[in-house]
């Protein structure tokens, strides 16, 4: 009875321990880290990740202490934990110290694996999952299966892959056979690669090498066969003994950001990095000496983005956005910086202020507008004032063509006699012309007129032959067609007279050939009656224009006036009443006293 009672106790007792105990157990959860894949039917062995990951002790520190590693594991498809059974018929799973071990792996064998520290009052446990998987029809592998990558150095030789995780397995006594395959296809007969026991040789690594080297290892145990697997991805990148600086591909001095004020400032910084084992590759901007990471504007904003290129170089593009950018942002100094274990570099982005266009076509419409402006003004002022322009010439740049070139007289004038025109050319022409201008006239009235062969030579001697034009000279006849066609011969042929027309009156269709000839050759100059009377008006503009170019002074002029030549009678000397008529409208002008 004792016997029992205490057998019940020490029952209860270590029911209660045990309860308390896996109460109390340091769960570290489900290690999904730690994804074990195997491939079925292949040998396999897995560690307790408890002395790897979580605990500061090895296994045999914690044996040695007393602690005991128990095995659990969740089937695929079960909910129910259960400790693993090393003693099932085929007697296929066992377990060394920490180590977990499938002679092979089976299917069924996936699922959640728990290892489990204890004593009577300390617990800790892990779980991870593990997954056995079958080869993939017609493959060597399964898809499922992640190789496990390793780097190659483009162009270094005699490089080698070697098979992993096979240790163990087998005694050092017994050599296995390996195979390799690239990507399935058995490297044998390979051009610079070959493999050397459990490694592949590669001569010369060459990009094309890249890709998925598969080994297989078959060994003997206790009269079986076992095949291990194991796949690793070549990687080829660049060599170390290559590697440079970062390079900017932009911002650089050729690109340029024009932009308005109140734009979007985008900055792009494309930066190329070769591969460089451990290196950080770090891009950066900065606005005026201070890294945007610091500023906290919200208008700044900074995005980054990487490509990766051949032989795991890479780009890095690090984007920086100034949203609306007043002219003050786009003065400011944009520099992006780039930094790998090569080196730092620098770039400043060209940031510049477009002129804004409207005020540029205001100024361009204002600058054209005052030019036409201008050009109508000349125009006008050219048109208005060109009379003037050519007698301001004369007077001060033209040359005397009077002096040495053998002429008594200014003008011949050829007028109808008898005829009303007689008072406007004896006084009023004859008037203005001598008095106002000093030119030396050769006039003949009707009563003092020479012959035919006198006439012409009156006529050679004048540098000018005034046509008085009107009704009546046509009429005329003889005596002033004479003159008229003299001129005209002489400024044709010699080129030393030249005709001036004044027309008088209108004439209507005159039949007169040299008339009509000398009408379409030159200018006439009409005279408008009382409005053409003012010696400073419009006509004797006209007309000094037409005359010679003559420097005078007024004592020339007046000597002029005095010497007329006896030959050239003029009516003044003949009639003394015009010439009181010619002084009072000399002092009528206020030119001569
Ligand atoms: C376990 O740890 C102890 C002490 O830290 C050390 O002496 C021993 O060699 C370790 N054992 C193994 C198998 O690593
Ligand atoms: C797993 O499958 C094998 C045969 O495929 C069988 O013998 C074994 O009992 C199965 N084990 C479990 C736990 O289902
Ligand atoms: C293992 O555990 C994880 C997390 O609890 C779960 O998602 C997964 O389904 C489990 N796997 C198996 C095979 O039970
Ligand atoms: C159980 O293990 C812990 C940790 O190693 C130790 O501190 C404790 O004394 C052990 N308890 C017993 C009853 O051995
Ligand atoms: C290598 O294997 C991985 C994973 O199975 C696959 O995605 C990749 O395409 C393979 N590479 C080559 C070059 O076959
Ligand atoms: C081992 O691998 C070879 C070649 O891949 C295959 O022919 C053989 O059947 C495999 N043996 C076992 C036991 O899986
Ligand atoms: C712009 O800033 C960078 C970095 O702060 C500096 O090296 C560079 O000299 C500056 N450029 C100008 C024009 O100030």
């Amino acid at each position: 009875m004792k016997m029992v009672s205490v057998l019940l106790v020490s029952l209860w007792l270590s029911m209660v321990t045990l309860g308390r105990g896996s109460e109390r157990c340091d769960d570290w959860g489900v290690d999904t880290m730690k994804q074990i894949q195997i491939y079925d039917g292949e040998p396999a062995k897995i560690k307790c990740p408890l002395f790897e990951t979580f605990l500061k002790y090895n296994y045999s520190t914690a044996h040695s202490a007393g602690l005991t590693l128990i095995w659990y594991r969740i089937a695929q498809d079960r909910d129910l934990e259960e400790p693993i059974n090393y003693r099932l018929p085929d007697n296929h799973i066992s377990k060394d110290k920490d180590t977990l071990w499938f002679w092979p792996a089976l299917l069924n064998d996936t699922g959640n694996y728990t290892c489990m520290l204890r004593n009577t009052t300390y617990c800790s446990k892990v779980a991870f999952p593990l997954e056995v998987v079958p080869k993939d029809q017609h493959s060597c592998v399964s898809h499922s299966i992640k190789p496990t990558e390793e780097m190659f150095y483009l162009e270094h030789a005699n490089q080698k892959i070697t098979c992993p995780d096979i240790d163990g397995f087998y005694p050092p006594s017994v050599t296995p056979t390996v195979k390799w395959y690239l990507d399935c296809n058995s490297v044998d007969g390979f051009y610079e690669r070959y493999p050397q026991g459990p490694k592949l040789v590669i001569g010369i690594v060459r990009s094309a090498y890249k890709g998925n080297y598969t080994c297989i290892v078959t060994f003997k145990d206790h009269g079986r066969t076992y095949n291990l697997t194991r796949t690793i991805k070549m990687k080829v990148v660049g060599s170390p003994n290559k590697a440079l600086p970062p390079q900017f591909i932009s911002p650089n001095e050729k690109v340029v950001y024009e932009l308005e004020a109140g734009d979007d400032l985008i900055l792009p910084c494309e930066v190329f990095f070769t591969f460089l084992k451990d290196s950080r590759t770090e891009v950066w901007w900065t606005i005026d000496g201070r890294n945007t990471v610091d500023i906290t504007d919200p208008k700044i904003k900074v995005t980054q983005s990487e490509i990766t290129r051949d032989f795991e170089d890479k780009t890095l593009v690090r984007t920086l956005t100034v949203a609306k950018a007043t002219a003050e942002e786009l003065k400011r100094n944009y520099t992006c910086h780039a930094r790998n274990a090569k080196g730092e570099e620098r770039s400043q982005a060209v940031v510049r202020m477009k002129v804004v266009a409207p005020k540029y076509t205001v100024e361009l419409a204002c600058g054209l507008g005052a030019t036409i402006l201008l050009v109508v003004v000349l125009i006008v002022i050219y048109h208005v004032y060109w009379l003037e322009m050519v007698l301001f010439y004369r007077a001060h740049f033209g040359t005397d063509e009077t002096i040495l070139d053998g002429k008594e007289y200014d003008v011949y004038v050829s007028y109808a006699r008898n005829a009303e025109e007689e008072e406007f050319v004896l006084l009023t022409l004859r008037g203005v012309l001598e008095n106002e201008f000093g030119y030396k006239l050769c006039i003949f009235d009707r009563d003092s007129l020479p012959g035919g062969n006198e006439t012409l030579s009156f006529i050679q001697k004048s540098r000018r032959l005034l046509v008085v034009l009107s009704p009546n000279y046509v009429l005329q006849g003889t005596q002033a067609l004479l003159e008229l066609k003299a001129g005209l011969e002489n400024m044709a042929s010699k080129g030393n007279i030249k005709v001036i027309l004044v027309q008088y009156k209108a004439i209507k269709k005159s039949k007169v050939k040299e008339l009509k000839q000398a009408k379409a050759a030159l200018n006439v100059i009409k005279w408008k009656g009382e409005k053409s009377k003012f010696p400073k008006g419009r006509f004797w503009k006209q007309l000094q224009v037409e005359m010679p170019v003559k420097k005078i002074s007024r004592s020339l002029s007046l000597d002029g006036l005095m010497h007329i030549p006896e030959k050239c009678l003029t009516q003044s000397e003949n009639k003394p009443k015009h010439t009181s008529k010619i002084h009072k409208l000399g002092q009528g002008v206020g030119f001569f006293p």
